[in-house]
């Protein structure tokens, strides 16, 4: 089932990157934007190595690649902090201009707003205790699972586990936190910041099991296609010149 969604998703992306041909070169001063010469992104500032604080700055990943859009475009980034789960709806609404936040492509969310190409890719991770008889996906029957609200391994735990055995919170700290009180069983979260959170946590760690595989790509309002097409120009050729790999290898070491 999971196969098949990618699948479909691939042929969507490849549809708007073939939309996006042509369009490259928007010029700043005519790509519509909520303030005019602004881009201003919505994100979740909680998924280390993605998008975290740094002191009062929000900074990581997607603040960069954020950074190299905006000034390809010749306009100033400006970073809005939310709830996860409020990104595509500010979006749609014209609050922010897009949606930055190691935000997974999902046939639900593509009803509501467009992605851009993809940018990088996610794995859905398992955190547990060190000394957990959890090994593998199929062992989450019947296990208390903990989840950052909103986010695709919420609605994934709850579609493959039932939802009474899962427990959402506000972010993914939050819920490692429980996890290391013993207050859920493991968690499911992306698994950059999954590292990110083993890391500064004693006791715990990441099974060497994927749950699920997903493309990273920013949303952009449907009402706003000179919009998608200037920032997907944008950051395609960020891509092809390797600025976008340069950024994810300054947060994501080898392993
Ligand atoms: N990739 C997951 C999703 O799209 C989790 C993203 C959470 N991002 C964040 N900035 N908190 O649902």
């Amino acid at each position: 089932m999971k196969k098949k969604l990618a699948l479909l998703l691939t042929c969507s992306m490849v549809m708007l990157g073939l939309a996006a041909c042509g369009s490259e070169k928007a010029a700043s001063s005519t790509v519509p934007t909520v303030v005019d010469g602004v881009l201003t992104m919505g994100t979740n500032a909680q998924f280390p190595p993605y998008e975290f604080y740094d002191g009062d700055q929000i900074v990581g990943i997607d603040a960069e690649i954020a950074q190299a859009i905006a000034d390809k475009l010749g306009m100033k980034l400006e970073i809005t902090d939310m709830d996860f789960g409020s990104i595509i709806t500010s979006v749609q609404a014209g609050k922010v201009d897009v949606g930055i936040a190691g935000m997974t492509v999902n046939e639900e969310r593509l009803q509501n707003v467009n992605f851009s190409t993809s940018y990088a890719t996610g794995v859905q991770a398992i955190i547990v205790k060190e000394d957990s008889d959890i090994a593998s996906p199929d062992d989450l029957a019947g296990k208390l699972i903990g989840v950052q609200e909103n986010t695709t391994g919420h609605i994934y735990c709850e579609d493959d586990f039932g939802t009474e055995n899962v427990i959402a919170y506000t972010n993914g700290a939050t819920a490692v936190q429980a996890l290391a009180q013993g207050k859920v069983d493991c968690v499911v979260i992306d698994n950059e910041p999954a590292k990110n959170f083993v890391s500064t946590n004693e006791g715990l760690k990441i099974l060497n099991t994927e749950y699920v595989t997903e493309d990273y790509a920013i949303a952009i309002s449907k009402d706003n296609e000179e919009l998608l097409n200037a920032v997907d120009g944008a950051l395609k050729e960020l891509i092809a010149d390797g600025t976008v790999q340069t950024i994810l290898d300054k947060y994501i070491k080898a392993e």
